[in-house]
C-alpha cells in the first residue's frame, strides 16, 4: 500500500505504545491520532509534529459509537484511510468501564472502520495477560454474536459473575475483567479474518507483554521491577520496540498474515509458562 497518499489512523496514538507507533507510521505520511484527553491529544500532535510527521488529531471515544463515527468522518477528510491502529485501553477503573472501552470499543472500531478498509490492514492491541483467561462456554456463545442488541450486558453479566479463581483472586476483579476482555480481542480478532479477507485486506492484534508506558507506571517502582525480572532480558520493553514490530508487520510482503495474535513480550510468556533450562 501507498501510505503517502492515505492517512494512517492510530486509536489511543496519544501516549505510549500508541504514540509510538503514530510516529513510525508517520514516517510513511499522513497520521491521524485520536484519545479521550484534549491536553494529551494536543500534547501527541506536538510530539508528531515535533517527529516531522504530517500529524493530525481529533478527540474520540471508542467507546462511544457517535464519537467514533465523527472521528473517521474526519479522517476521510484529510486522505483515503489507510491501514488503523487500535491501541486504545484501560487496565483501571470499574469493571464496567473496561469492559465498554476495551471490548465495546474494539467491536466500535471495526464496524466503523470496515466500511473504509481496502488492501489494508487493521490492527488490534490484545495482552499477553489474555492467555490466562479461559472463556466459558456461555462466554463463547455470546462473543459469537458480538452486534447483539444486548450483547454488552449480556457478555459483561457472564464474565463478571464467574467465581474468581482463588490463584488469582489477589489480583481483584477488575484485572481479571481486564485480562477477560483482551482474551475477547484475540477472539474477536481472529473471527473477523473472513470479513476483512473478503476485502483483500488483513487483521490481527499484537500481545504487548510488559511494555514502559504510563499505563504500566501506574504500578510502584517494586511491582515495575518485578515485572521486568519476569522477562528473558530482565527488563521492560520499550514503545518503539513494538511500533517498530508493527511497522515492519505491516511491510509489503506479509499480506497473508491475518487473523492471529502475535507475541512481543521479552519471553515474559515462556518464562512463564515453560519451566526455564538453567
Ligand atoms: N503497557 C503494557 O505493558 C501493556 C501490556 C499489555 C497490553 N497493553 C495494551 O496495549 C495498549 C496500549 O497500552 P499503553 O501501555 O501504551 O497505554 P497508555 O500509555 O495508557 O495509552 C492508552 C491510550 O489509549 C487511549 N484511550 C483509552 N481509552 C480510550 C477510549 N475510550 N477512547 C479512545 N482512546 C482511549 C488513551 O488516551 P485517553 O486516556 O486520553 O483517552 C491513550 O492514548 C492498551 O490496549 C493496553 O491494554 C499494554
Amino acid at each position: 500500500m501507498n501510505c503517502s497518499e492515505k492517512v494512517q489512523v492510530v486509536l489511543g496514538g496519544t501516549s505510549g505504545m500508541g504514540l509510538a507507533t503514530a510516529i513510525a507510521l508517520g514516517k510513511q505520511g499522513p497520521v491521524l491520532v485520536g484519545g479521550r484527553n484534549e491536553k494529551r491529544l494536543a500534547d501527541a500532535v506536538a510530539a508528531l509534529k515535533e517527529a516531522g510527521v504530517e500529524g493530525y488529531g481529533k478527540q474520540c471515544d471508542i467507546s462511544d459509537r457517535a464519537s467514533l463515527d465523527a472521528f473517521v468522518e474526519y479522517a476521510t477528510s484529510i486522505a483515503p484511510i489507510g491501514n488503523v491502529v487500535n491501541a486504545a485501553g484501560v487496565d483501571t477503573g470499574a469493571s464496567e468501564l473496561i469492559w465498554k472501552i476495551n471490548v465495546q470499543g474494539t467491536i466500535n472500531v471495526v464496524e466503523a472502520f470496515l466500511p473504509y478498509i481496502g488492501g489494508s490492514c487493521l490492527v488490534n492491541y490484545s495482552s499477553i495477560t489474555g492467555y490466562y483467561y479461559q472463556p466459558s462456554q456461555e462466554e463463547l456463545a455470546l462473543w459469537a454474536n458480538p452486534t447483539a442488541p444486548d450483547f454488552f450486558e449480556k457478555s459483561f453479566e457472564a464474565t463478571t459473575k464467574k467465581e474468581i479463581d482463588p490463584r488469582m483472586a489477589f489480583m481483584g476483579p477488575q484485572f481479571l475483567t481486564y485480562i477477560a476482555s483482551k482474551r475477547f480481542v484475540q477472539y474477536y480478532t481472529a473471527a473477523n479474518a473472513l470479513r476483512f479477507g473478503k476485502k483483500n485486506s488483513q487483521i490481527f492484534s499484537v500481545a504487548p507483554g510488559s511494555f514502559d508506558t504510563p499505563m504500566l507506571r501506574e504500578s510502584s517502582d517494586e511491582v515495575v521491577a518485578g515485572i521486568a525480572r519476569g522477562t528473558a532480558f530482565g527488563r521492560l520493553g520499550r514503545p518503539e520496540e513494538m511500533a517498530d514490530f508493527i511497522i515492519k508487520l505491516l511491510e509489503p510482503g506479509h499480506e497473508y498474515l491475518t487473523g492471529v495474535d502475535l507475541i512481543l513480550d521479552g519471553g515474559k510468556h515462556a518464562m512463564g509458562t515453560v519451566k526455564q533450562y538453567e
